[in-house]
């Protein structure tokens, strides 16, 4: 993985004054990444998780892999978009070519009815088991989801269905610990200091993605690849304290508004995954940059025009996988109706990159500075490593606009009022 910051529109002099805070917080974050007080947890845990919680946790979704044609993986926010963001990166796009495990199917995210009937006849009469994920264990939208698919899977499986129930909870506490508990369900630990959208590398994520095919341990291993090489408090030499450093600058410069774009249909999710990290981690007090994500060559027909020529307060971070496995080839045609035997010979993927350096230059010209990351193919180390490389820029990012990137005080808000109109006890 590389970082060019070459179009960033910024000048050295004023990255380095970050230096001093830069190694600051650096030690700040080592220094409490042991503490169960705060939740810096995710900081080590490459290198310090749980072993005989990984190993019960591919036995388990070996399980599933033979049992079950679909896995119902029920959670929101942290609890999903991480599983998600790896799984959609590192299988087909499209769910009938999935032939090798489960299909997962994403369940607790809204509380819309014709997304669960849609679910329900998807899985018809098929064997499934369930993955109920949530730390707090009493978010209304997961609660009701489990709700309704634990009674399906009791009125189909009878006393087997506990067998078919995998709760990944808090350890000690919350009513989804206490449900796993009376009922005998397979726990896994969401460990304390540890929130929701940096516990993707915990049970929270490695399940689901366990169970569907994708190497755990190489993903583990791409994350120990970038602690590695980001636990150094040197600014110059870091690459991901330098991205949060030129985030920062440019949200100075009225840059407040970071689109993520890829030119990989598969990263869609990766993406969503990184507007709830850094939305949620850095929009607070007043303070933020807005996240936002794009998928080109698509968007370009959609949102291109405005990235172009609108309001220049944007700035963008293109992830680029520099190699695929698979190629097509354009071939030539006799008549040339299409006018298009100039790309003979060309791959399909050497066009896509095309159009990206003709975006980039498109774009930079006119006042969008462009962060690239280069991640040389998509695997599951590339995955890894730049899951950590955002959590720690994140995390960085935040302490330099000096938010907690760690809370999300204003998510109750909704949640105060809804509960309020459906008259739940205690909020009337
Ligand atoms: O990042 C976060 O902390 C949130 O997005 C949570 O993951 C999300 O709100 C779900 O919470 P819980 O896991 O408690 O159900």
């Amino acid at each position: 993985m590389k970082i060019n910051f070459n179009n960033v529109l910024i000048n050295n002099d004023e990255i380095n004054k970050y230096e001093d805070m830069v190694k600051d917080i650096h030690n700040k974050l080592h220094d409490n990444c042991n503490s169960q007080d705060n939740f810096m947890g995710w900081l080590d845990l490459p290198i310090n998780y749980d072993k005989e919680e990984l190993e019960q946790i591919k036995i388990c979704a070996e399980k599933v892999k033979n049992n079950s044609k679909y896995l119902l993986v029920i959670g929101i926010g942290g609890s999903y978009l991480g599983a998600r963001a790896v799984i959609e990166a590192l299988t087909s796009t499209f769910y009938n070519l999935r032939e090798n495990s489960p299909i997962i199917l994403y369940v607790g995210n809204n509380l819309s009815t014709s997304y669960i009937n849609d679910i329900i006849k998807i899985i018809g009469n098929d064997d499934f088991s369930i993955n109920v994920i949530s730390k707090s264990g009493t978010t209304t939208e997961p609660a009701i989801a489990f709700r309704i698919f634990k009674k399906i899977l009791e009125n189909k499986y009878g006393n087997n269905a506990s067998e078919r129930i995998f709760v990944t909870t808090d350890e000690e506490k919350g009513a989804l610990h206490t449900i796993a508990k009376e009922n005998n369900y397979q726990t896994f630990k969401i460990p304390n200091n540890i929130g929701g959208r940096y516990s993707v590398l915990t049970a929270v994520g490695l399940f689901p993605i366990a169970v569907a095919n994708i190497n755990v341990d190489k993903l583990l291993n791409g994350a120990i690849k970038a602690y590695n090489k980001y636990n150094n408090s040197n600014l110059n030499e870091n690459d991901c304290y330098k991205y949060a450093v030129i985030r920062n600058l440019l949200y100075h410069k009225d840059k407040n508004i970071e689109i993520f774009a890829s030119y990989e249909p598969r990263l869609h999710y990766f993406i969503e995954w990184l507007k709830q990290l850094f939305g949620e981690s850095e929009g607070k007090n007043g303070k933020g940059i807005f996240p936002v994500g794009v998928e080109f060559t698509t968007d370009l027909h959609s949102l291109g025009q405005y990235i172009q020529d609108g309001r220049r307060n944007i700035f963008e971070t293109v992830l680029n996988i520099e190699n695929t496995n698979e190629s097509i080839t354009m071939t030539k045609e006799e008549n040339n109706l299409d006018n298009l035997n100039y790309l003979e010979g060309l791959t399909l993927d050497y066009i896509n990159h095309k159009a990206m350096e003709g975006t980039i230059d498109a774009h930079v010209s006119n006042d969008v500075p462009n962060i690239l990351i280069n991640v040389d193919k998509l695997d599951e180390e590339t995955i890894g490593e730049l899951i950590y490389f955002f959590e720690l820029a994140c995390a960085m990012s935040g302490f330099i606009l000096n938010v907690n990137p760690f809370n999300q005080p204003g998510v109750e808000k909704y949640k105060q009022n809804m509960f309020k109109l459906l008259n739940k006890p205690g909020y009337w």
